[in-house]
Formats: C-alpha cells, sequence, structure tokens
C-alpha cells in the first residue's frame, strides 16, 4: 500500500474522482458539478495505491488559516475494515501538521463518526442533512 499526493487534473485525480462517485454519490443518485471539481485545484489530494490502483482517497480543504476541513474519504468497498481509513486519516493528519495547519474540521457522516470518534475526532452541534443524509461536524487539534 502507498499513499500519495495527487495533482489536481492527472490520471489519478481521474481515477480519485471516479472512486468518490462510485463509493459517495452513485448511491445517493448524486453526481458532481464540473464547478465543484474546478474548486480542487487548491485543495490537498489524497490517494492510497496498490500498484497503480487507488484504493481509498480523501482531499483537504483550507477553510480559514491554520485550518483544513476534510472531504471525500473514501475506501472502496471490498476493502473496508481492513486498516485503510486509518493508514489515510494518518496520512491526512500529518501532511497537514507538516504544512502548518493547527485544526482538522469534517461534516462526517453519521454512519462513519465511530471512525472518526476512533481516530480522536469529536463531534459538535447538532446533526444536519447533507447530500440528503444525516452529518455531523468534527473536530480535531493537531
Ligand atoms: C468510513 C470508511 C472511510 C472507513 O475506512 P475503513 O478502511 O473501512 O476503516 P478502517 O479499517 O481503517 O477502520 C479503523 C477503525 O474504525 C472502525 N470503523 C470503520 N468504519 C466504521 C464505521 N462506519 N463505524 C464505526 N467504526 C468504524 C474499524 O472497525 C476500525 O476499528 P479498530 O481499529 O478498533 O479495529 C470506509 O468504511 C468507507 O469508505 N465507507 C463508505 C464511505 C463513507 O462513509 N465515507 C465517509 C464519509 S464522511
Amino acid at each position: 500500500m502507498a499513499l500519495k499526493l495527487i495533482d489536481h487534473g492527472s490520471k489519478e485525480y481521474r481515477q480519485m474522482v471516479d472512486l468518490r462517485l462510485q463509493m459517495l454519490r452513485k448511491p445517493l443518485n448524486l453526481s458532481f458539478t464540473e464547478e465543484e471539481l474546478e474548486k480542487e485545484k487548491n485543495d490537498i489530494l489524497i490517494g492510497c495505491f496498490d500498484d497503480d490502483r487507488m484504493e481509498g482517497c480523501c482531499l483537504l480543504t483550507q477553510t480559514e488559516p491554520g485550518v483544513v476541513r476534510l472531504r471525500q474519504m473514501a475506501v472502496i468497498s471490498g476493502l473496508q475494515g481492513k486498516g485503510l481509513g486509518r493508514a489515510l486519516m494518518q496520512f491526512a493528519e500529518n501532511v497537514a501538521r507538516d504544512m502548518g495547519y493547527k485544526k482538522i474540521t469534517m461534516h462526517a457522516r453519521k454512519t462513519a463518526l465511530g471512525f472518526y470518534e476512533k481516530l480522536g475526532y469529536r463531534a459538535c452541534g447538532d446533526e444536519f442533512i447533507e447530500v440528503t443524509v444525516p452529518h455531523y461536524e468534527m473536530q480535531k487539534d493537531l
């Protein structure tokens, strides 16, 4: 398994968008708009690979100085529960820390709350709906 930073617009980025479509959007009957993807130009894009095959991904978006939001975290269905998600999160946290960020926030799906809690994230505020499913705001100081 290799964890890597990905360039926007690259072959790996197209693999990432496809993985996110399959795992996060299609099950909700949703897609991505060109504008949404264009906005990711300045994001920190992360992929987990086995040779050339992408097995998981996530990205970080700066929301204010010193703070990034984790988004689009997904591991392909046949490989969930094997530690890839944890490895992706640890890599993302190290990258963010090395770049000087002090905090990670996110809108976490309710179904993934336990995963993030195991990694030290705490939910704050009330449940809300995003992309049609229940979410919580979560955060962790780096
Ligand atoms: C949520 C997700 C990213 C977790 O990745 P993963 O590779 O399956 O997780 P890991 O194997 O690294 O699990 C790490 C720990 O969290 C636990 N865990 C994993 N998913 C969990 C969940 N949904 N709820 C509660 N605990 C969970 C594991 O049991 C493991 O615990 P352990 O260390 O005590 O054994 C992955 O299951 C996924 O892509 N799900 C579908 C898309 C999704 O919901 N993305 C998140 C959007 S906010």
